[in-house]
Protein backbone atom coordinates (compact mmCIF):
# COMPACT_ATOMS: atom_id res chain seq x y z
CA UNK A 1 0.00 0.00 0.00
CA UNK A 2 1.26 3.64 -0.93
CA UNK A 3 0.44 5.81 2.29
CA UNK A 4 1.44 9.78 2.73
CA UNK A 5 0.32 11.89 6.23
CA UNK A 6 -0.25 15.43 4.74
CA UNK A 7 -0.76 17.90 7.11
CA UNK A 8 -2.42 21.43 6.84
CA UNK A 9 -1.50 24.03 9.32
CA UNK A 10 -4.38 26.13 10.00
CA UNK A 11 -6.75 24.09 11.49
CA UNK A 12 -3.87 21.19 12.04
CA UNK A 13 -5.31 18.82 9.98
CA UNK A 14 -3.84 15.91 8.56
CA UNK A 15 -5.40 14.33 5.62
CA UNK A 16 -4.34 10.86 4.52
CA UNK A 17 -3.41 9.16 1.20
CA UNK A 18 -3.79 5.51 0.77
CA UNK A 19 -3.07 3.89 -2.14
CA UNK A 20 -3.39 0.36 -3.69
CA UNK A 21 -0.14 -0.27 -5.29
CA UNK A 22 -1.48 -2.69 -7.83
CA UNK A 23 -4.20 -0.61 -9.31
CA UNK A 24 -2.94 2.74 -8.34
CA UNK A 25 -6.26 3.37 -6.66
CA UNK A 26 -6.12 6.36 -4.28
CA UNK A 27 -8.51 7.20 -1.43
CA UNK A 28 -7.91 11.09 0.56
CA UNK A 29 -9.47 10.95 4.07
CA UNK A 30 -10.49 14.34 5.53
CA UNK A 31 -9.09 16.59 2.41
CA UNK A 32 -9.23 20.36 3.61
CA UNK A 33 -10.43 22.73 0.66
CA UNK A 34 -7.53 25.48 0.95
CA UNK A 35 -5.01 22.07 0.28
CA UNK A 36 -6.78 20.80 -3.25
CA UNK A 37 -4.23 21.80 -5.22
CA UNK A 38 -1.81 20.00 -3.20
CA UNK A 39 -3.60 17.02 -3.06
CA UNK A 40 -4.05 16.51 -6.64
CA UNK A 41 -0.23 17.46 -7.29
CA UNK A 42 1.09 15.02 -4.93
CA UNK A 43 -1.92 12.36 -6.47
CA UNK A 44 0.20 13.24 -10.02
CA UNK A 45 3.28 12.77 -8.43
CA UNK A 46 2.84 9.45 -7.49
CA UNK A 47 0.98 8.52 -10.57
CA UNK A 48 -1.88 7.62 -8.39
CA UNK A 49 -5.36 7.78 -9.63
CA UNK A 50 -8.12 9.37 -7.00
CA UNK A 51 -10.85 6.87 -6.61
CA UNK A 52 -12.85 8.57 -3.86
CA UNK A 53 -12.79 11.43 -1.31
CA UNK A 54 -13.57 10.02 2.39
CA UNK A 55 -15.26 11.97 5.54
CA UNK A 56 -14.87 10.96 9.16
CA UNK A 57 -17.37 13.57 10.43
CA UNK A 58 -18.65 16.64 8.92
CA UNK A 59 -16.43 19.28 10.68
CA UNK A 60 -16.58 22.54 12.14
CA UNK A 61 -12.89 23.90 12.02
CA UNK A 62 -12.26 23.21 8.48
CA UNK A 63 -14.00 22.68 4.90
CA UNK A 64 -13.70 19.45 2.99
CA UNK A 65 -11.46 19.70 -0.18
CA UNK A 66 -14.35 16.73 -1.26
CA UNK A 67 -16.04 19.15 -3.97
CA UNK A 68 -12.53 20.70 -5.38
CA UNK A 69 -10.91 17.31 -5.88
CA UNK A 70 -14.16 16.09 -7.41
CA UNK A 71 -14.17 18.52 -9.80
CA UNK A 72 -10.68 18.49 -10.61
CA UNK A 73 -9.82 14.74 -10.73
CA UNK A 74 -13.67 12.94 -11.09
CA UNK A 75 -13.53 11.38 -8.36
CA UNK A 76 -15.98 9.99 -5.45
CA UNK A 77 -16.96 11.64 -2.54
CA UNK A 78 -17.53 9.37 0.37
CA UNK A 79 -18.47 9.29 4.15
CA UNK A 80 -21.26 8.27 6.95
CA UNK A 81 -24.60 7.36 5.44
CA UNK A 82 -26.53 9.21 8.51
CA UNK A 83 -25.05 12.51 8.10
CA UNK A 84 -27.07 12.69 4.75
CA UNK A 85 -25.24 14.90 2.86
CA UNK A 86 -27.08 15.21 0.06
CA UNK A 87 -24.02 16.08 -2.30
CA UNK A 88 -22.18 13.16 -1.39
CA UNK A 89 -22.06 10.40 -3.99
CA UNK A 90 -21.07 7.09 -1.49
CA UNK A 91 -22.34 6.55 2.00
CA UNK A 92 -20.80 4.38 4.33
CA UNK A 93 -21.77 2.04 7.40
CA UNK A 94 -20.22 0.16 9.76
CA UNK A 95 -20.09 -3.52 8.42
CA UNK A 96 -19.90 -2.38 5.02
CA UNK A 97 -16.37 -1.96 3.66
CA UNK A 98 -15.06 0.34 1.22
CA UNK A 99 -13.03 -0.94 -1.54
CA UNK A 100 -10.08 1.09 -3.16
CA UNK A 101 -8.14 -1.70 -5.51
CA UNK A 102 -6.89 -4.28 -3.01
CA UNK A 103 -7.35 -1.98 0.17
CA UNK A 104 -10.51 -2.57 2.13
CA UNK A 105 -11.34 0.02 4.54
CA UNK A 106 -13.52 -0.74 7.39
CA UNK A 107 -16.34 1.63 8.52
CA UNK A 108 -16.32 2.13 12.56
CA UNK A 109 -19.09 3.78 13.61
CA UNK A 110 -17.82 6.24 16.84
CA UNK A 111 -20.11 8.73 17.72
CA UNK A 112 -19.37 11.49 20.11
CA UNK A 113 -17.31 14.00 18.90
CA UNK A 114 -20.58 14.12 16.20
CA UNK A 115 -23.42 11.23 16.15
CA UNK A 116 -22.62 10.26 12.67
CA UNK A 117 -18.62 10.13 13.28
CA UNK A 118 -16.76 7.07 12.17
CA UNK A 119 -13.58 5.86 12.07
CA UNK A 120 -11.84 4.29 9.24
CA UNK A 121 -9.74 0.29 9.96
CA UNK A 122 -7.12 -0.74 7.42
CA UNK A 123 -5.54 -3.76 7.65
CA UNK A 124 -2.42 -3.81 5.23
CA UNK A 125 -1.71 -7.82 6.25
CA UNK A 126 1.44 -6.41 7.82
CA UNK A 127 -0.39 -4.33 9.99
CA UNK A 128 -3.63 -2.55 11.32
CA UNK A 129 -4.52 1.06 10.82
CA UNK A 130 -6.90 3.24 12.35
CA UNK A 131 -7.94 6.58 11.26
CA UNK A 132 -9.60 8.10 14.19
CA UNK A 133 -10.73 11.41 12.82
CA UNK A 134 -11.73 13.33 15.86
CA UNK A 135 -12.62 10.49 17.99
CA UNK A 136 -9.79 9.56 20.05
CA UNK A 137 -6.42 12.04 19.44
CA UNK A 138 -3.32 11.15 20.78
CA UNK A 139 -2.83 12.56 24.33
CA UNK A 140 -6.13 13.45 24.15
CA UNK A 141 -9.80 13.01 22.23
CA UNK A 142 -12.31 15.34 20.38
CA UNK A 143 -14.39 17.96 21.76
CA UNK A 144 -18.12 16.60 22.73
CA UNK A 145 -19.23 20.54 23.78
CA UNK A 146 -21.24 21.26 20.23
CA UNK A 147 -22.55 19.90 17.08
CA UNK A 148 -24.60 16.59 18.37
CA UNK A 149 -21.61 15.66 20.70
CA UNK A 150 -21.80 13.98 23.83
CA UNK A 151 -18.89 13.20 26.15
CA UNK A 152 -20.70 9.75 27.35
CA UNK A 153 -21.37 8.32 23.65
CA UNK A 154 -17.57 9.00 23.36
CA UNK A 155 -16.40 7.22 25.96
CA UNK A 156 -18.35 4.19 25.33
CA UNK A 157 -17.02 4.62 21.69
CA UNK A 158 -13.53 5.00 22.34
CA UNK A 159 -13.41 1.96 24.91
CA UNK A 160 -15.89 -0.39 23.46
CA UNK A 161 -14.86 -0.12 19.64
CA UNK A 162 -11.28 1.22 19.34
CA UNK A 163 -9.65 0.24 22.85
CA UNK A 164 -10.69 -3.48 21.87
CA UNK A 165 -8.55 -3.01 18.43
CA UNK A 166 -5.09 -5.11 19.09
CA UNK A 167 -2.88 -2.83 21.04
CA UNK A 168 -0.44 -2.82 18.50
CA UNK A 169 -2.86 -0.93 15.59
CA UNK A 170 -1.28 2.01 14.52
CA UNK A 171 -3.71 5.06 15.32
CA UNK A 172 -3.68 7.99 12.86
CA UNK A 173 -6.04 11.16 14.37
CA UNK A 174 -7.61 13.64 12.51
CA UNK A 175 -5.49 16.64 13.95
CA UNK A 176 -2.66 16.85 16.38
CA UNK A 177 -1.77 20.39 17.71
CA UNK A 178 1.92 19.49 18.60
CA UNK A 179 3.16 18.01 15.88
CA UNK A 180 2.86 14.27 17.02
CA UNK A 181 1.87 12.26 14.20
CA UNK A 182 1.38 8.75 14.93
CA UNK A 183 0.38 6.34 18.41
CA UNK A 184 -0.64 3.04 19.13
CA UNK A 185 -4.12 1.50 20.66
CA UNK A 186 -1.70 0.22 23.18
CA UNK A 187 -0.13 3.70 24.18
CA UNK A 188 -3.41 5.46 24.40
CA UNK A 189 -4.97 2.87 26.34
CA UNK A 190 -1.96 3.25 28.99
CA UNK A 191 -0.88 7.05 28.74
CA UNK A 192 -3.99 9.44 27.38
CA UNK A 193 -4.63 11.45 30.07
CA UNK A 194 -8.65 11.69 29.82
CA UNK A 195 -8.82 8.35 29.15
CA UNK A 196 -6.31 5.61 30.90
CA UNK A 197 -7.78 4.58 33.87
CA UNK A 198 -10.81 6.66 33.81
CA UNK A 199 -14.60 5.69 34.37
CA UNK A 200 -17.21 7.28 32.18
CA UNK A 201 -18.28 9.25 34.90
CA UNK A 202 -14.71 10.47 35.37
CA UNK A 203 -14.15 11.11 31.73
CA UNK A 204 -17.95 13.40 31.12
CA UNK A 205 -16.45 15.66 34.25
CA UNK A 206 -13.37 16.13 32.41
CA UNK A 207 -15.16 17.18 29.41
CA UNK A 208 -17.50 19.18 31.14
CA UNK A 209 -14.01 21.26 32.29
CA UNK A 210 -12.94 22.32 29.08
CA UNK A 211 -14.26 25.10 28.62
CA UNK A 212 -13.41 25.39 25.34
CA UNK A 213 -13.57 28.72 23.26
CA UNK A 214 -16.79 28.92 20.32
CA UNK A 215 -14.78 27.02 17.15
CA UNK A 216 -13.49 30.13 15.06
CA UNK A 217 -14.88 28.48 11.61
CA UNK A 218 -17.70 26.48 12.87
CA UNK A 219 -20.56 29.23 10.73
CA UNK A 220 -18.58 28.79 7.78
CA UNK A 221 -17.38 25.39 8.08
CA UNK A 222 -20.76 23.77 8.94
CA UNK A 223 -22.61 25.42 6.12
CA UNK A 224 -19.62 24.94 3.57
CA UNK A 225 -19.35 21.17 4.41
CA UNK A 226 -23.17 20.45 3.77
CA UNK A 227 -22.47 21.33 0.48
CA UNK A 228 -18.97 18.71 0.29
CA UNK A 229 -17.14 22.36 0.52
CA UNK A 230 -18.33 23.34 -2.67
CA UNK A 231 -17.60 26.88 -3.69
CA UNK A 232 -15.36 26.77 -0.86
CA UNK A 233 -11.65 26.57 -2.47
CA UNK A 234 -10.68 29.89 -0.47
CA UNK A 235 -9.93 30.12 3.08
CA UNK A 236 -12.84 31.61 5.09
CA UNK A 237 -11.98 34.52 7.32
CA UNK A 238 -11.43 32.77 11.11
FE1 LIG B 1 -14.37 17.71 14.07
Amino acid sequence: MIFRQLFEPTSSTYTYLLACSETGLAVLIDPVAEMVERDVRVVDELGLRLAYTLETHVHADHITGAAGLRKATGCRTAGPAMDEIPCRDVGLREGEALQVGTIEIQPLFTPGHTDGHHSYLVDTGSHKMVFTGDGLLIDGCGRTDFQSGDPATLYRSIHDKLFTLPVDTLVYPGHDYAGRRVSTIGQEKRRNPRLAGKSEAEFVAIMAGLNLAYPQKIDVALPGNQRCGDGSAKAPSA
